[in-house]
């Protein structure tokens, strides 16, 4: 690393409310390869994007807060470009000195990022010798900064992609049993996939949220005004039906919060999921779905959660959430292993001062949920070692050559692989920032 520099692609992608920082946890995992990088005789180059300005420079998602979050967390000043290209940043990247660092404006503020312009991507590879991508959160996206690099520079993967990659293997490939997945967030579409991919794998499966609210609908229940889709009653039914066949229990909540509307102040009570009433909203999990989860849950090994349980920004509609943070807790404090993905769900834990408890917390939402499904993430495809599908594309692997800068090892042209469309992950249209986004 001593001299190099390295172009690291990470996910500062963070909640902002009023321009503050909620939840810091993905700048606090990039911590790891920033400063082995720094501590490696390195300077550094980081890239992120925050939220989707969608190609235009958007004030409230410049990432000055990340940066200055970050200067906190590793003592070291963290300066910030205007832009993540032009003059002024070319200028400020000569300046780096080993150990120093640096980070680009958003890459969103460019449209090339997303459509994964060869030209963008190119500019931003000028800025690097190698490339690291340790941006676990966008590894699911085909980006510029997190695939088109990849062409012009060698390409690595980071301490978290590796701890990410590790922990949620091991949950796929050798899971202590029993094993339990608990799916909530509001929708099934997006996770019909996953869904499938996961009674494959456990024992039982847990549904809360607006996910729970189209299953039962499907095994024959109406939920009234409350969140479900109609068009996944289908897909949630060849869902039942297939654990059925494979004899894994699923979990459907036996009582709910209902509320007059989904807002703060309204009225609510609990009553039985055979009974939900016609003009109310299922907002939350009752007491007795607790209590069934609980029990559910008192023999399981291996447990993944990824999704509240209910209508998690509204505090009295967090209950079920926050009770199956604790129960969570529990079982890590036995022993088990439990792995939680997901804004909220870690919300909720951290609210509560337990989240150190579990085996692991991704960092990841969407990309954690595609991960398990099986499917490849371009993220991570892209980097030699891990195999890239993307080494069928006509791409030219030439790393730019700068005054001054040792030109980078040509990467050698590889076995080609089937082809995965990047293009579909991009266009999900999911839930964002919510659970599973
Ligand atoms: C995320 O939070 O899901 C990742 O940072 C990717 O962001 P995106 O969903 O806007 O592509
Ligand atoms: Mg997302």
């Amino acid at each position: 690393m001593q001299g190099q520099r390295v172009l690291l692609r990470v996910d500062f992608n963070v909640p902002l409310s009023d321009g503050k920082i909620v939840d810091d946890s993905r700048i606090r995992a990039a911590v790891p390869t920033i400063k082995a990088l720094l501590d490696g005789g390195a300077s550094v180059v980081i890239m992120s994007h925050l939220g989707r300005p969608d190609g235009r420079v958007v004030d409230g998602l410049r990432l000055r807060p990340a940066a200055e979050r970050l200067t906190q967390l590793i003592r070291v000043n963290v300066p910030t470009t205007g832009d993540a290209l032009g003059v002024g940043t070319d200028d400020a990247v000569r300046r780096l000195r080993p150990g120093e660092l640096l980070l680009l404006e958003n890459v969103r503020f460019h449209a090339g990022e997303e459509r994964n312009d060869p030209a963008f991507a190119e500019r931003l590879a000028s800025y690097g010798d190698v490339f690291v991508n340790d941006a676990f959160g966008a590894a699911h996206r085909a980006h510029a900064s997190t695939v088109g690099v990849a062409a012009y520079l060698p390409s690595y993967v980071g301490l978290l992609m590796e701890q990410e990659v590790e922990a949620l293997s091991n949950l796929l490939d050798k899971p202590a049993r029993p094993f339990a997945a608990i799916v909530g967030g509001g929708k099934v579409s997006g996770k019909v996939a996953v869904l499938e991919a996961l009674i494959k794998k456990v024992d039982l499966l847990i549904l809360g949220g607006g996910v729970a609210n189209t299953f039962l609908v499907a095994s024959g229940r109406s939920v009234g005004k409350s969140l479900y889709e109609s068009k996944m009653v289908d897909d949630a039914r060849r869902i039942l039906k297939l654990a059925q066949d494979r004899g894994v229990r699923v979990l459907l909540p036996v009582d709910g919060v209902v509320a007059k509307e989904v807002t703060r102040g309204t009225e609510f009570k609990v009553v039985s999921t055979d009974k939900l009433p016609a003009s109310w909203h299922m907002v939350d999990l009752g007491p007795a779905s607790i209590t069934a989860i609980r029990e559910a849950l008192a023999p399981i090994k291996t447990i993944l959660w990824n999704g509240p349980l209910g209508v998690f920004e509204i505090p009295s509609f967090a209950v079920a959430t926050r009770e199956l943070a604790k129960v969570a807790a529990e079982k890590a404090d036995d022993g088990a292993t439990v792995v939680v993905g997901g804004g909220d769900s870690i919300a909720a834990l951290k609210q509560l001062g337990i989240a150190e408890k579990m085996t692991h917390l991704s960092t990841g939402g969407g990309a954690s949920l595609e991960f398990l499904e099986g499917r490849d993430l371009p993220g991570l495809a892209v980097v030699p070692t891990a195999g890239s599908p993307y080494e069928t594309l006509p791409i030219v692997y030439v790393a730019p050559v700068k005054p001054g800068s040792k030109p980078a090892p040509k990467r050698a042209p590889a076995k080609p692989k089937p082809a995965i469309k990047p293009s579909t992950l991009d266009d999900e249209g999911d839930e964002e920032s919510g659970d599973l986004a």
